[in-house]
């Protein structure tokens, strides 16, 4: 059993989905959590209530993660209020899914800056934080299978997850001497709603069931929180620098 009683998380993008099923695993796991959302203030309330649930502290921050002020003034609040911080789970992304060739210089914009520019501002404003946890701070980063691979649509949102995954290591090669792991979650195609402007989304996912190497376990949003409660954990201290996917087996053959 993981415990990580006494510690505090910041995760973006909680409100929903990935980042929310992360809130919730680390709540029951013993950690207080801080969580940024930005449209949806009511799951962001219900996110809080759950975390409240476990008798763990909440604290829900509105917060847009391509604007560098929103991401200064969340870390900030998040050392004010908790006055540590143990986790960083840089989670929140978007971009559109789009041609690469009918990309404009908005669509660029926003995919680096909320899923790139993002990584790096909050991993600068929390390493000061992260750098006094007990045992090893953590920043856990998501990338997605665009990030080494070619999927329709996505070549945008893919070369930010190259990006971020190439950060990870970078970013783990700074600040492993100073006591932080960092570490990224690349998971397979989960269906929250990322994917619902995605057009051919029931055909994908039907293919990815077919390619499971797991039977018929559909990949969920709670899977992946597994993958960060561990990560997130003592016992990934000798974990650095690494991506690790979990997709069910489903990238490993053509
Ligand atoms: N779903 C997949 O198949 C999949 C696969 C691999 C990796 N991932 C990665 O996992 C992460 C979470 O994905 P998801 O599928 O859980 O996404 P999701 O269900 O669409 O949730 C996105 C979350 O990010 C927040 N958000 C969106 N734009 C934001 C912004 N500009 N500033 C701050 N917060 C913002 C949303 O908040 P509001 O709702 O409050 O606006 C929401 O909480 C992403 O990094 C994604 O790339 C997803």
């Amino acid at each position: 059993m993981i415990n990580l009683k006494g510690k505090t998380a910041l995760i973006t993008g909680a409100s929903r989905g990935i980042g929310r099923a992360c809130a919730l695993r680390l709540a029951e796991a013993g950690c207080d959590i801080a969580f940024t959302y930005l449209n949806s203030p009511r799951n962001a309330r219900e996110v809080a209530d759950e975390v409240a649930h476990f008798g763990r502290q909440a604290l829900a921050i509105k917060a847009d993660v391509s604007q560098p002020s929103d991401i200064e003034t969340t870390v900030r609040i998040t050392g004010e209020e908790f006055g540590r911080l143990d986790v960083l789970i840089s989670n929140a992304a978007g971009g559109g899914f789009r041609p690469v060739l009918d990309t404009t210089l908005p669509n660029f914009d926003y995919a680096m800056h909320i899923n790139v520019r993002a990584l790096i501002l909050l991993a600068q404003y929390a390493a000061p934080w992260l750098e006094k946890a007990t045992d090893r701070g953590k920043i856990i980063t998501m990338s997605s299978m665009g990030g080494s691979r070619a999927i329709p649509l996505y070549g945008l949102i893919g070369a930010a997850k190259g990006a971020i995954e190439s950060l990870t290591r970078h970013l783990a090669l700074e600040l492993g001497p100073r006591g932080i792991n960092v570490n990224c979650i690349c998971a397979g195609m989960v269906d929250t709603g990322a994917l619902s402007h995605l057009p051919n989304k029931e055909d994908i996912l039907r293919m990815r069931r077919q390619k499971s190497l797991v039977g018929d376990i559909d990949l969920k949003p709670e899977h992946v929180a597994d993958v960060a409660l561990f990560l997130a954990s003592p016992l990934a201290n000798l974990v650095q620098g690494a991506t690790l996917v979990i997709d069910g087996g489903t990238s490993l053959h053509v």
